[in-house]
């Protein structure tokens, strides 16, 4: 059995391709890619448990190419300790917990005008009028990008989340080029002006963000700033988007998530293990390492699957069975160790309320029957668009 992330029938359903690879060959090479496609639980964890061994540094350049929007600064996904432990301390301090929590109120209003605008339609579109805009105003509005200027944001975003999916033609690099100028500037203009008037924002907290005396200069605020439109949009996009997707294939869930909707946390937490919007990581080897019962020679790409980790019958009974109230404990979607998902708890709110309005808007939602498409990635994995009707 060929796995191959970039073939349609892989996209479709990567599933059965996972189960495979665990089973019959657990270090496997990508033809064409090269990279080492690693799937049961322990060896992914060993790899995010290891970073001396299994380097990010290289991450942003296999995915970006020559479009990385900040090639000044290191970016904190794609870096190793030193600098990921040094960046990271600071990020913590603009990013806490308290200051996501007190987000609540105003995610619930940005979700609640984007369901209202819904009112009295009989059909939607999940992805276009919900879970695409809610992240985009949310991060938007943390940054301080100004409500007239969000269109051009959610376009400057678009676009560099494109260039990272690898999957682009020649006339979208000419636009990805000029988006990414475009986004460096308004934002370089941003950071410029909190310095000398601070605001209540992320990127105000960015620029104060200190640490043993140390603070993040320019090109480590906006490097930041960038990641946080491509860590963040998408992948919360496809949470929803995938819940929605496993909730429709699985009535009897469904069910139970409507007359108990404080099961809506859970919910989420088995869709980030079941179906996650994050299929695979990449790392780099520092030297050699088994793996697998294979010996993988330094520099080796290294591909691990969390979403088959995920999978795996070693470590989730009935892995391949979708249930709302299992234990979800030790899932790997939003990575594990020092590079573990900064914004975990900000995705994880933003898919609770939205599901929380959605159920309190339409009291019953049903899927059309329009084919499901999915999103050109590698590593992101959720539907383009996902038509609903409701009652
Ligand atoms: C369901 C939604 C999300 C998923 C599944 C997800 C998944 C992940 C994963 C797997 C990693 C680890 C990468 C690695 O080890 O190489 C990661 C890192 C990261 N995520 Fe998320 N993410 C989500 C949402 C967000 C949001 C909303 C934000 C911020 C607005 C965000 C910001 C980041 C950042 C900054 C990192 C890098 C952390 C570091 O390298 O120290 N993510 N995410």
């Amino acid at each position: 059995m060929e796995y191959n992330p970039m073939l349609p029938e892989v996209k479709e359903n990567p599933y059965p391709y996972y189960t495979y690879l665990r089973e019959h060959a657990p270090a496997y090479q990508i033809e064409g890619l090269g990279f080492w496609a690693l799937s049961r639980y322990d060896d992914v964890d060993f790899a995010l448990k290891n970073p001396s061994l299994f380097s990010s540094a290289t991450f942003l350049a296999n995915m970006l190419g020559d479009l990385n929007p900040v090639p000044e600064a290191p970016s904190l996904v794609s870096c190793d300790p030193p600098d990921h432990t040094r960046l990271r301390k600071l990020v913590n301090k603009a990013f806490t917990p308290r200051i996501i929590r007190s987000l609540e109120p105003r995610i619930r209003e940005v979700a609640q005008g984007l369901i209202d605008q819904l009112a009295g339609k009989s059909e939607f579109d999940l992805v276009h009028d919900l879970s695409s805009p809610l992240p985009v105003i949310v991060i938007a509005e943390m940054l301080g990008v100004k409500s007239e200027d969000r269109a051009d944001f959610k376009r400057w975003s678009d676009d560099i989340i494109l260039a990272t999916n690898r999957m682009f033609t020649v006339g979208d690099e000419k636009r990805i080029r000029e988006s990414i100028a475009e986004f460096r500037t308004y934002f370089q203009a941003v950071i410029a002006a909190r310095r000398t008037d601070p605001r209540e924002d992320l990127t105000t907290a960015l620029v104060q963000a200190e640490e043993e005396e140390q603070k993040l200069n320019e090109w480590e605020v906006l490097s930041l700033l960038t990641l946080l439109l491509v860590a963040g949009n998408e992948t919360t996009t496809n949470l929803i988007g995938n819940m929605m997707l496993a909730l429709l294939d699985h009535p009897e869930q469904m069910e139970k998530l409507r007359a108990d909707p404080s099961l809506i946390p859970n919910a989420i937490e088995e869709t980030l293990r079941f179906d996650g919007p994050v299929q695979g990581l990449v790392r780099q080897l520092t030297q050699d390492v088994e793996i697998a019962e294979t010996t993988l020679p330094a520099n080796t790409l290294v591909f691990p699957l969390v979403a088959s980790a995920n999978r795996d019958e070693r470590k989730f009974s009935e892995s391949e069975r979708f249930n709302i109230t299992r234990d979800t404990e030790g899932h790997l979607a939003f990575g594990y160790g020092i590079h573990y998902c900064l914004g975990a708890q900000l995705a994880r709110l933003e898919a609770k309320i939205a599901f929380e309005e959605l159920f309190g808007q339409f009291p019953a939602l049903a899927g059309t029957d329009e084919p499901v498409t999915r999103m050109e990635s590698l590593i992101v994995r959720g539907p383009k668009s996902l038509p609903l009707v409701a009652y």
